[in-house]
């Protein structure tokens, strides 16, 4: 069993290792979920999460047979940050310009709409892509 995030004074980090497939997108988002429980950012955080790891499988080296991808979570008192480590590429996750927006390319945008700050690092043998957003204090029950 998971262990729930539940201690306002603590700060968590939990990683796993994920096939490089399309199917363990919904089991990212549930690693994510299990952990940080029923919250105010949960869905965010599982929006997150599918984009980078939606990502990693579609643009760099986790998609071929074989490849993985790895989600970490940290929760601190009051920031979440989620990373999605990749297994490289020669491109470089960016923001798209609104004229290659049509189809695609809204995933990144999305993230910097939904989080305070997003950032990348690592180089064409491997990525994490992080994201940072607000996490609201639980108050230990009395
Ligand atoms: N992990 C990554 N490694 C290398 N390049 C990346 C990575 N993530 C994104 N990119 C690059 O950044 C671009 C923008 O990513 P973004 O998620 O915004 O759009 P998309 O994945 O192309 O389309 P959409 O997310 O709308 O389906 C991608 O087209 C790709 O070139
Ligand atoms: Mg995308």
């Amino acid at each position: 069993m998971s262990p729930a995030l539940n201690s306002p004074k603590e700060i968590h980090r939990w990683c796993r290792n994920f096939p490089g497939t399309r199917a363990q997108i919904s089991e990212a988002r549930q690693f994510v979920t299990s952990y940080l429980g029923d919250r105010p950012e949960t869905d965010t955080a599982q929006l997150v999460v599918s984009e980078l790891a939606t990502n990693a499988i579609r643009h760099t080296r986790s998609g071929l047979p074989g490849g993985r991808f790895g989600v970490t979570v940290h929760a601190g008192i009051d920031l979440l940050i989620i990373a999605v480590l990749d297994e490289g590429s020669p491109s470089v996750p960016h923001l798209c310009q609104a004229e290659d927006e049509e189809q695609s390319g809204r995933g990144l945008h999305l993230v910097e709409t939904l989080t305070t700050r997003w950032g990348i690092h690592g180089d064409e043998t491997g990525r994490t892509v992080w994201a940072l957003l607000p996490l609201t204090p639980k108050h230990p029950t009395a």
